[in-house]
């Protein structure tokens, strides 16, 4: 497929490139209508925190009118707003006060899958199998002699199968069990078939109305999981990890899936600027994740590496090396994050004893939190030390709402309260991600801490010493340390341009920005030497405790040049 030449010399064109972008989990960011539920007026109530917090773009999570299998990933209607979220009247009106306050808007896509509820997979359901309703999912026949095994041994990402089998409502099996369709998350969450030209059409269309309404950009979920090897006899897959980099999976990462993004480009590329998009795909070969990364594909691919990888100073070195070099020969900007909906906040992960596994972690929510015992302190303080890492790095640093208070994990919210599938698929035995969604905490003193009415999720009683009031203006507060760093970030990212310099210590890390600006983390347990030639008279920005000639334990500092 061609794509129109990368075309724009427009001076914004280039925006995302080192961008900060804050991401809000609608549900759990603001509320402005008092139900208990975030809402998009209000997200845009917030724009003077957001701009004051010094960040460049928000990225929405899902706000389309959905039944909330899957917190929103579970979309209806590609083209509205959920009415519990606004309209798509204060979907402008939030669009517009970004705008003004210099904050661009990225908006969340799902092409993966619907919900079922969805008007194409509720006419998928009323008509017969072979029907050209059902072509536009994956409905397969069963195995066995009457068609009651699933038609395959694919799991589902959230536990269970990946199959459910349907009662036929039409045609000559009527009120009987019928065919299975495919899907990877949740039931409520049937998998399109993307090699159907209206599913590819549809999308276009969807990213258009979007782009139309003025959003910068997109961020498109399981990017890698478009095309699928559907062809008969399905072949055994019974883990979803993919383990080959030719793009044989069956399921993931095949090669197929870049003409769909190719096709998108175009579309993206129809604005001036271009549309930015970057492609959340958990594909663990560098290589085959940067083909998403692609100028003519969607520019840029999330590295989820340094949130996977210990606080270690070899780990961190080596992974942005790697990150910063593939990145620049894909033609795209790396991209960093250590938090967001899905996983547990990295101040709690970093709480954890060294050497914690993910199972480990997991095994940590089930006991709400208190086997291991962890150290939050710890944990705070390596979360501070690695933003402050990633921040001066070039590229996008991508931040989730909420561990700019220092948030922790919720991991001992009440089990009638949990909403996450995953809890439910897998019979309670895996927590899953609701911990890290409890509604943010903006003031210490009011009810439900300012969120607005009684949040879907309980806050917790700690959650007061973290609202964003409480750290206004406090100096060394979490809240002050990511506006310093979001403020000075901006002089050292004129150009992409890293320099690493040699280290005093193993437990030591230290780079070179644009105009001498110098990042330096110590990893370790003890204050480290400061290298000799650095003043550390120059250093405008500390993680953690003021540094008096040496880098303290588990601390980033900013030397200003
Ligand atoms: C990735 C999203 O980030 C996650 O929250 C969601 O459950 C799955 N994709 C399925 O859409």
């Amino acid at each position: 497929m061609t794509v129109p030449a990368s075309p724009s010399t427009h001076p914004d064109a280039g925006w995302w490139r080192q961008a900060a972008v804050y991401q809000i989990y609608p549900r759990s960011f603001s509320d402005a209508t008092g139900d208990g539920i975030g809402d998009l007026p209000g997200a845009t109530a917030r724009m003077g925190y957001l701009s004051a917090l010094g960040i460049d773009a928000i990225w929405l999570s899902p706000f389309y009118p959905s039944a909330l299998a899957d917190g929103g990933y579970d979309v209806d209607d590609y083209r509205n707003v959920d009415p519990r979220l606004g309209t798509l009247d204060d979907f402008d009106a939030m669009v517009a006060a970004s705008h003004d306050a210099g904050i661009k808007v990225i908006v969340d896509v799902v092409p993966n899958h619907s919900s079922n509820r969805h008007v194409w997979f509720q006419a998928a359901l009323g008509s017969a199998p072979g029907s050209p309703e059902r072509a536009r999912y994956h409905f397969a026949d069963g195995l066995g002699v009457n068609g009651e095994l699933p038609p395959s041994d694919w799991p589902s990402h959230f536990g269970g199968g990946a199959w459910t089998r349907v009662v036929e409502q039409a045609g000559p099996n009527a009120g009987r069990p019928g065919q299975w369709y495919l899907h990877l998350f949740a039931t409520e969450q049937p998998d399109f078939n993307w090699d159907h030209p209206e599913v590819q059409a549809d999308f276009h269309t969807t990213l258009r109305f979007w782009a139309d309404r003025g959003v910068d950009g997109f961020r498109v979920d399981v990017a890698h999981g478009l095309a699928k090897d559907m062809s008969l006899p399905l072949r055994s897959k019974p883990q979803l990890e993919i383990l080959v980099d030719d793009g044989s999976d069956p399921l993931f990462d095949r090669d197929a899936v870049h003409d769909i993004f190719t096709g998108w480009r175009g579309v993206l590329n129809e604005y001036d600027p271009p549309k930015a998009a970057v492609a959340e795909a958990w594909v663990p070969f560098t290589n085959r994740r940067l083909m998403y990364a692609r100028p003519t594909e969607l520019g840029q691919a999330f590295n989820f590496d340094l949130l996977q990888a210990p606080f270690d100073a070899a780990e961190f070195r080596a992974i942005a090396e790697k990150c910063l070099v593939e990145a620049e020969a894909s033609g795209a900007s790396s991209t960093w994050v250590f938090s967001n909906h899905d996983v547990v906040r990295h101040a709690s992960r970093y709480a954890l004893p060294d050497g914690s596994t993910l199972e480990d972690l997991e095994a940590w929510l089930l006991a709400g939190g208190t086997v291991p015992p962890a150290d939050l302190g710890r944990g705070l303080r390596r979360a501070r030390a690695a933003t402050l890492f990633m921040l001066g790095l070039p590229g996008s640093a991508y931040l989730y709402q909420g561990e700019e208070l220092g948030l922790f994990e919720v991991a001992d919210l009440p089990e009638a309260s949990l909403q996450d599938p995953t809890w439910f698929r897998t019979q309670h035995k895996v927590k899953g991600r609701d911990g890290c969604r409890v509604p943010l905490p903006w003031q210490r003193d009011a009810a439900n801490f300012g969120f607005g009415g009684t949040p879907w999720l309980p806050q917790p009683d700690w959650f007061a010493g973290h609202a964003a009031d409480a750290q206004d203006g406090v100096e060394g507060s979490t809240l002050e340390m990511y506006r310093a760093a979001l403020g000075w970030r901006r002089k050292l990212q004129t150009d992409e341009s890293l320099a690493w310099l040699s280290e005093p210590a193993a437990s030591v890390v230290h780079y070179r920005r644009p105009n001498g600006w110098e990042v330096l983390t110590n990893f370790g347990a003890a204050p480290a030497l400061v290298p000799s030639g650095v003043d550390p008279a120059k250093v405008v920005l500390s993680s953690g405790v003021p540094a008096t000639g040496t880098v303290p334990a588990e601390t980033t500092l900013w030397l200003a040049p």
